[in-house]
């Protein structure tokens, strides 16, 4: 996977995360985003996604979506609305699921993907736009890097 460019961010606190996942939000094309995040259990992955998508406008409760693999989400403010998924990949170990599930559907269509542990379901996934990896340092100090691996991931940086 070619990597056309790196951010460092350095996040003090969660309200730190919370800013970078809003800036994020204001990128035009971010509906159209694939986005990885990388890093351990309990590094922020789903905070992220949690902050992203609250900027993006979602205004229910956003879980792991860890048990169920994928969670669905509508963006609103637009008209047809946008499509957001939430993937954890934790626990995926079927190859089958992809089809049975309708993953390879969801991946054909425009919206925006955010999954954690692609590794997990490496050879299924494309490239993604970006990946966040998330490394927890002192306390809540978390190190951010993020690379575009698209021209629409370099947009968005
Ligand atoms: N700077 C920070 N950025 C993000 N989260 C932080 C930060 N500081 C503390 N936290 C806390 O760390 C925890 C991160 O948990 P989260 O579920 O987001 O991790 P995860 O990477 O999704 O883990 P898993 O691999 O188990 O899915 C949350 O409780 C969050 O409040
Ligand atoms: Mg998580």
């Amino acid at each position: 996977m070619s990597i056309l460019e790196t951010r460092h961010q350095l996040w003090p606190d969660e309200a730190a995360c919370a800013s970078s996942a809003a800036a994020l939000a204001q990128r035009p094309g971010i509906h159209l985003a694939f986005i990885e995040l990388r890093g351990p259990l309990g590094a922020g992955k789903t905070t992220f996604v949690r902050h992203l998508l609250h900027a993006l406008g979602v205004t229910g409760r956003v879980k792991s979506p860890t048990y169920a693999v994928m969670e669905p989400y509508e963006l609103p403010g637009r008209t047809p609305s946008h499509k957001a998924w939430h993937f954890d990949f934790y626990r995926f170990n079927d190859p089958q699921e992809w089809e049975d599930a309708g993953f390879r559907d969801v991946f054909a269509s425009p919206g925006l993907k955010l999954a954690e542990w692609p590794d997990k379901a490496a050879g299924l996934l494309p490239v993604a736009d970006l990946q966040i990896a998330i490394e927890p340092q002192q306390g809540e100090q978390r190190s951010a890097e993020i690379t575009a691996h698209t021209a629409l991931g370099r947009s968005l940086l």
